[in-house]
């Protein structure tokens, strides 16, 4: 097959992308290097050994868009573009509507228009919003609680997706919700490499381990949790990356919906006792109050990944934690 990756030079993107040319397909990578580097394409050249054609482009520039499509031949794209910042989300609304939504009704009618129906979208277990029983099931209810403009911008792609895929014949949709990607690529070479300050737990804890910030914010150890600490389903990208694989070889007509995790919760503590064992260091840190809009425990149903995709993870967090010293050389 010939895939399209928007966003295929990010985090995901680029660990999909090696996963996809090691399956002997090929890739075109399509992104505006907002968050992610150029030389990210001779990185998975070096691991794959095949150079990924790469257009760069924004999703915002409708007319770029189409002539993307028309002028490759695609079976499929797989849509990782976007923003995904949940606190700059709150602050730039209409930024994140604009890239996140706007963005994708691009993509969708210069799809259309070249006459590509096939498409796999990154959305995410924000979906779900807070009041949502543990385990996350694909059946249960989406876009009542959500906390944030970011994840309402999925939700409201996910309503687009159903609705296009009812309007005519022919389309091809998986929505593939994503727990919490930690980890990088086993060679090193690519990984989780934000621009501007991080979020999310695994990015802050690479900046501890560099020294680039003092410690480790723990948000919060008095959760109703073995350790007091958040829970979470944390996947390994090349675990996650392989999910898209199996989900464009199962693709069916109209939407399907999957959860991508392991169906394991694990503490932040967790983590960062596998973090300082692998390290064989301690990493600076200090319990402050809880996170506002933070939830307690998340976790993935995985079942219908499992059954109907025939995927299931198979990495483990000392496997995310070993890649990831690797990544930031410290291994
Ligand atoms: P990322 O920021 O590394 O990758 C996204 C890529 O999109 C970046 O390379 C960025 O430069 C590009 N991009 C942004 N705006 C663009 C635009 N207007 N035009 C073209 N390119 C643009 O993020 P990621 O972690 O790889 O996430 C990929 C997708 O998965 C996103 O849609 C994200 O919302 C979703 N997701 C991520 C997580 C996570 O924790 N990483 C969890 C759930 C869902
Ligand atoms: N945490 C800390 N300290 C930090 C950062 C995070 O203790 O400095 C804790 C959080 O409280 C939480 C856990 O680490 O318990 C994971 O937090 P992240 O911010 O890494 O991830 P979240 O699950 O809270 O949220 C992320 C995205 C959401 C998305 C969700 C699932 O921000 O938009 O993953 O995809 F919905």
């Amino acid at each position: 097959m010939k895939i399209l990756l928007t966003g295929g030079t990010g985090y995901i993107g680029s660990h999909t992308a090696v996963e996809l040319l090691r399956g002997g397909h090929e890739v075109v990578l399509f992104d505006n290097l907002s968050n992610s580097k150029e030389s990210v394409v001779a990185k998975i050249e070096e691991i794959t050994g095949v150079r990924p054609e790469f257009e760069k482009g924004d999703l915002l520039d409708k007319a770029a868009l189409s002539s993307l499509l028309s002028k490759h031949r695609l079976d499929a794209v797989v849509h990782f573009a976007g923003l995904k910042a949940v606190g700059e989300s709150v602050s730039q609304p209409l930024l994140y509507y604009a890239t996140n939504v706007g963005g994708t009704l691009n993509l969708l009618e210069a799809m259309r228009e070249a006459n590509v129906r096939t498409l796999v979208f990154s959305s995410s277990a924000t979906v779900y919003g807070e009041k949502t029983a543990v385990p996350y099931d694909e059946k249960a209810m989406t876009g009542h609680s959500i906390t944030n403009p970011y994840g309402e911008t999925k939700h409201v792609i996910e309503e687009i997706l159903q609705d296009v895929a009812a309007s005519e014949p022919g389309w091809k949709i998986a929505i593939l919700r994503y727990f919490n990607p930690v980890g990088n690529h086993p060679s090193g070479l690519i990984g989780e490499d934000p621009e501007g300050i991080p979020n999310n737990l695994m990015p802050l804890v690479m900046k501890v381990a560099r020294g680039e910030i003092p410690e480790l914010e723990i948000y919060g150890d008095d959760w109703e949790t073995a350790d007091g600490s958040g829970v979470r389903d944390f996947i390994h990208v090349v675990d996650l990356a392989r999910g898209h694989i199996a989900a464009l070889e199962k693709l069916t007509d109209g939407v399907q919906i999957y959860n991508l995790g392991t169906g394991a919760g694990r503490s932040v503590f967790e983590v960062i006792e596998s973090y300082e064992r692998l390290a064989g260091k301690k990493l600076p840190r200090r319990v402050v109050g809880r996170r506002p809009g933070d939830i307690g425990v998340v976790y993935a149903a995985v079942e219908k990944a499992r059954d109907e995709l025939g995927w299931a993870t198979e990495l483990t967090l000392d496997d995310a934690m070993r890649d990831t010293l690797k990544f930031i050389g410290q291994d």
